[in-house]
């Protein structure tokens, strides 16, 4: 199945660099190189300061890389000192995740942008950031495409691309501008797959023998791969079904963003289309792919270290087990009643056990980004 997507959107970017030429004659621009100007444009903020790129850089495999983020979490919001909270997910691969749906059979919500699914799809999502009071705080979809009018090649290329008659009406120039950024997340840059585990999967590459041991342990005893599934060429180690892993609240990020402490990210429940209780505290699946590079860890991102949430896994659930970040015991989950206990908490792995599963994801780091493994 996931296969079958990679083809489709395979295609899609064929048939793209297909009408290249033609893009170029007739608009001026093609649609990626819009939007990868889109994305990296800081105009279309309040104070001009951040685009998409701040807090998914690219050469940074698409998080945030700002003091902010790495210290406390969350990121920084165009005015310097609004704080998000909860920690800016990888923009790669993103573009795989199904549309937001319920599967009966399966009895799941499935796929979705952001980490609750609350935006459907990747046009969907981008109508979201220029808009968050605590991101771009622009205060309305006619500024942002008031912004967008100021640059008179942007005028052109959405004429062209979209029709003359395209800024007539806000909200389809506004869905035109989330498209056009969609398509840029949808290209290659983004999902290269090109990591050792690809190479390997393809004979180009030998997984270590501590790397080997890592990915049947993943697949075997620490049952990594019943939500993150590794499978086969193309793999995106994630099932985007949605789970309640007892994250525990990240102290000093409610404390720098004033959230309070009563304050619970419910994570799916707050999605709108949800109405079961037992979702609260459920967030979606992360992508693996990258996992090396694109820390602090977890929804709100708790775990600076990628160990961590390694021995999190295996000890959550045994008595007296430390967080070594803390030096404290695992604190109760911030949803501690709907958690899984099944498949996580207990595991038993020995730290050999661990470190060959460390090594194991070290392997899915794409080669841009091979540089900046620790
Ligand atoms: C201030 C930092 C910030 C900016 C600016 C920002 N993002 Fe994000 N991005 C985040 C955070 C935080 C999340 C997760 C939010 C949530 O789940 O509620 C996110 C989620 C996403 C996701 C979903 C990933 C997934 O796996 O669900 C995509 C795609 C994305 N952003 C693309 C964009 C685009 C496109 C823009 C510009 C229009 C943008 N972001 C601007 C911080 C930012
Ligand atoms: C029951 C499903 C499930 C199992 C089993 C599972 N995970 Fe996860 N994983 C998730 C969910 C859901 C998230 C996102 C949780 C959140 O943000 O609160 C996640 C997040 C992560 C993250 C952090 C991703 C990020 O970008 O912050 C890592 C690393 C990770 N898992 C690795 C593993 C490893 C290694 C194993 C096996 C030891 C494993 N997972 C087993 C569901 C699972």
């Amino acid at each position: 199945m996931k296969h079958h997507a990679l083809l489709v959107t395979t295609l899609a970017s064929l048939l793209l660099i297909g009408c290249g030429s033609t893009d170029t004659e007739g608009f001026g621009y093609d649609q990626i190189a819009l939007g990868e100007q889109l994305f990296h444009d800081t105009t279309l903020s309040q104070n001009k300061t951040m685009s998409c790129a701040t807090c998914h850089v690219i050469d940074a495999a698409m998080i945030d890389p700002r003091e902010t983020s790495n210290t406390l979490g969350a990121s920084l919001g165009d005015d310097g000192f609004s704080i998000a909270d909860r920690n800016a997910p990888t923009a790669a691969y993103a573009s795989f995740a199904p549309a937001f749906h319920f599967d009966s059979e399966e009895g799941l919500f499935i796929g979705g942008q952001f980490l609750d699914g609350r935006a459907a799809d990747l046009t969907a999502q981008a109508k979201g950031p220029f808009l968050n009071p605590v991101e771009m705080q622009m205060p309305d979809a006619a500024s942002v495409i008031e912004r967008v009018k100021e640059n008179s090649s942007y005028v052109s290329a959405f004429k062209s691309i979209y029709g003359e008659d395209i800024f007539d009406d806000t909200d389809r120039a506004y869905e035109a501008l989330a498209q056009t950024i969609a398509k840029f997340e949808k290209s290659k840059t983004f999902s290269p797959f090109d990591s050792k585990y690809d190479r390997a999967q393809k004979g180009q590459a030998t997984l270590t023998d501590s790397e080997k041991r890592g990915l049947d342990l993943f697949n075997g005893k620490a049952t990594c791969s019943a939500c993150h599934p590794a499978e086969g060429e193309n793999a995106l180690f994630t099932d985007f079904s949605y789970d309640n892993l007892g994250v525990p609240v990240n102290h000093a990020l409610r404390e720098a963003n004033g959230k309070g402490a009563d304050f619970i990210d419910n994570g799916l429940y707050d999605n709108p289309m949800v109405k079961d209780t037992t979702l609260k505290g459920a967030f979606k699946v992360s992508t693996l792919r990258n996992i090396a590079v694109t820390g602090p860890y977890m929804h709100n991102g708790v775990f600076k270290d990628l160990k961590t949430v390694i021995h999190f896994y295996n000890t959550r659930d045994v008595a007296g087990a430390i967080n070594p970040e803390t030096g404290e015991v695992w604190e109760k989950g911030e949803v501690d009643i709907n958690k899984n206990t099944e498949e996580l908490g207990n595991l038993k792995l020995s730290e050999a056990e661990e470190n060959d599963l460390l090594a194991f994801l070290l392997t899915l780091t794409d080669a841009q980004y091979e540089h900046l493994v620790p």
